[in-house]
Parts: C-alpha cells; sequence; structure tokens
C-alpha cells in the first residue's frame, strides 16, 4: 500500500508598498515642525514599544485588553452561529496572531490571513501557528492599512471576515473610522467585520488607563522619542520630556502628549525646533464611543446587520457588522 505523502502547509508572506524612509522623515519632520507639533501613533511602536505596549495590557489600570478577552471568552460561540464556517479570516494588525488563533476553533476559517504593517513581526508567529494548525492556509501581509485598506489578491476571494480588535480603531477620527470602515465593508467581500471599540465611560477610569502608577505608559510614550531619534536622526533626550495623558470631554477621546520639561532644542538633518517649557508633541489620540455611535457609524459604512456584545460595566464592546 502506498502512504499518501505528508503534506505540509507554510505560510506565504506579501510586502505591499512599505514607507521609504525618506518619505517617513519627511512626514515626521512636518509634524514635528508644526505650530502645534504632532506625530501619528504608528511610531510608538518599535521594537521596544511593542514590548512596552504588550506590558500595558497587563496592567491594573489597562482595562481594554482584558474586559475584550472576556467578551470574547463568553460569547465568541454566538458570534460563529452567525457566521459561515470556511471563510477567510483577516486579522489586521495581527503582531503575535494570539487573539485571532484563540478564535480558530469557534470560527473555523479556511484561510488565516494577517496584516501588519511589517511582514517580519508576523514570520515567527505565524510559522508556530502553522505548526498548531496544519491544515489551515496562512498568509501573511505587510501593509499600513492605516493609510488605505485594500487586500491583495493573496487574501483570496469569496466572503472574508475581517478581525480588528483591540480598539484600534479609536486612533481614527471618527470622520477617518468612518472611511476605514466603508473600506472594511468593500473588502469584506459580502462576509463581515468583527470590531472591539472602547466605551465613554467615567474619566477617572479612562486616565489612570493612560497614565498608570507603575510609569509603563508613560514609558510607552516617552520611547517614541528613541524611535525617532533612530528614523529621523534626531537628537531627543528623553529626560526632558513628560508623559501627559487626558479626556477631553468634547472630542470623546485621550490625548497623550509628551511635554518638554523645560527649554528644549531639537536638531535633525536639515532642520532644527527649539520647544519652550511645556510645549508639547501630541503623539495619539483614542476615541471612545457610546454603543448606538458606534452602530451608526457602522450602518453609515454600509454593513446593514449589526450585533454586539458588551461586559457587564459597559466599558468595551465588540461589534459583529454583516454586509
Ligand atoms: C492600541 C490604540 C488600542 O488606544 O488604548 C494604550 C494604544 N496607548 N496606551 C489604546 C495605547 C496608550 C491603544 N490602542
Amino acid at each position: 500500500m502506498t502512504q499518501a505523502p505528508l503534506r505540509v502547509r507554510t505560510p506565504r508572506f506579501v510586502q505591499l508598498q512599505q514607507d521609504n524612509p525618506a518619505a517617513v522623515r519627511a512626514e515626521l519632520a512636518a509634524g514635528l515642525q508644526a505650530s502645534a507639533a504632532f506625530t501619528q501613533p504608528k511610531y510608538l511602536y518599535d521594537a521596544l514599544g511593542s514590548r512596552l505596549f504588550e506590558a500595558i495590557t497587563e496592567l491594573p489600570e489597562y482595562y481594554p485588553t482584558r474586559t475584550e478577552a472576556s467578551i470574547f471568552a463568553q460569547h465568541a460561540s454566538e458570534m460563529a452561529a452567525l457566521l459561515s464556517v470556511g471563510l477567510t479570516l483577516v486579522d489586521l494588525g495581527a503582531g503575535n496572531c494570539e487573539k485571532a488563533a484563540r478564535l480558530f476553533e469557534v470560527l473555523r476559517p479556511a484561510r488565516y490571513v494577517a496584516v501588519d504593517i511589517s511582514v517580519a513581526f508576523l514570520q515567527g508567529a505565524l510559522q508556530r501557528l502553522q505548526r498548531q494548525h496544519p491544515a489551515l492556509d496562512m498568509v501573511g501581509v505587510g501593509l499600513d492599512f492605516s493609510a488605505h485598506l485594500t487586500l491583495p489578491l493573496a487574501a483570496g476571494e469569496g466572503q472574508r471576515l475581517l478581525f480588528y480588535p483591540g480598539s484600534s480603531i479609536g486612533n481614527f477620527t471618527p470622520a477617518q473610522a468612518l472611511v476605514f470602515l466603508r473600506q472594511a465593508h468593500q473588502a469584506a467581500q459580502g462576509g463581515g467585520l468583527l470590531v472591539g471599540v472602547d466605551l465613554v465611560k467615567p474619566v477617572g477610569v479612562l486616565v489612570p488607563a493612560y497614565d498608570d502608577a507603575l510609569g509603563v505608559t508613560a514609558a510607552f510614550n516617552r520611547n517614541m522619542l528613541l524611535h525617532l531619534n533612530h528614523l529621523l536622526g534626531s537628537d531627543f533626550d528623553v529626560a526632558q520630556w513628560r508623559h501627559r495623558a487626558l479626556y477631553s470631554t468634547r472630542h470623546a477621546r485621550i490625548e497623550m502628549h509628551l511635554d518638554a520639561v523645560q527649554d528644549v532644542s531639537v536638531r535633525w538633518p536639515g532642520a532644527q525646533r527649539h520647544f519652550r517649557p511645556g510645549e508639547s508633541i501630541h503623539t495619539e489620540n483614542s476615541y471612545k464611543y457610546t454603543p448606538p455611535q458606534f452602530e451608526a457609524l457602522l450602518r453609515a459604512a454600509g454593513f446593514s446587520q449589526v450585533n454586539q456584545w458588551r461586559d457587564a460595566q459597559d466599558w468595551f464592546a465588540v461589534f459583529l457588522a454583516r454586509t
């Protein structure tokens, strides 16, 4: 008797349009030269920044990650019951791929597409995951979807479930979020979107989540200056900058800033900037929604069937939106 050959799948990898270093430098310099200096939140995530963010998710004050996980633990089978098996699970901002992997058993996807800004981040995680799920077709895609979400052909035909957990959608303004959700509706190809959303809640809960007693979020924010030194060739001295987090009720958003604690001169090839004491760099917005506000956004983006699950305190919501 002949033995069928053992078929060992291996993940495929695709890297799409990566920002070139000159464009990154130009974008950073423009933000730093603006009268109200700002940087994009994606620059918080160099190797150390990604590890500091993982540490943030373990802090007692940072409720989103564990609250979202508890919602999935309790309700994933109800979510799966609303979806067909054999679809393509597209993980937006996959990182270590852990959150999506927890859904494999209940969702039974035919293909898993992990998307992150750099395909290099995905290599180790996907190869490990492939060994645990030898029958699942796996694709790693390097793509900065914060600018525009269009998936490559490698992401496959047929219905896709776009998975966007963690409340990262809060980094977009509501107007940008609407644009992103329209693109997600298009990219789902008749499937759906499973998205985690942080909810409006008392300031006394929100602010400590972004200004923890240990100072991990402060380190995460200040580390961005080290990342900028690497990318831009600037000479930021982290000792001259203090972390500040505030909640703007008007915008329903947490804002993170870095405040100069003294007169600071920053130089980089071709330019420089002076900051007076208290002048700041705005490094992140994290928008919060009420459940009706977010449902309205999903419907405005073209989704017609919307389900949601929340924790007992109404601190976090998971929405399943179908086309
Ligand atoms: C990864 C964007 C969801 O906004 O809560 C955590 C980032 N910043 N602490 C958030 C973050 C400071 C986080 N997201």
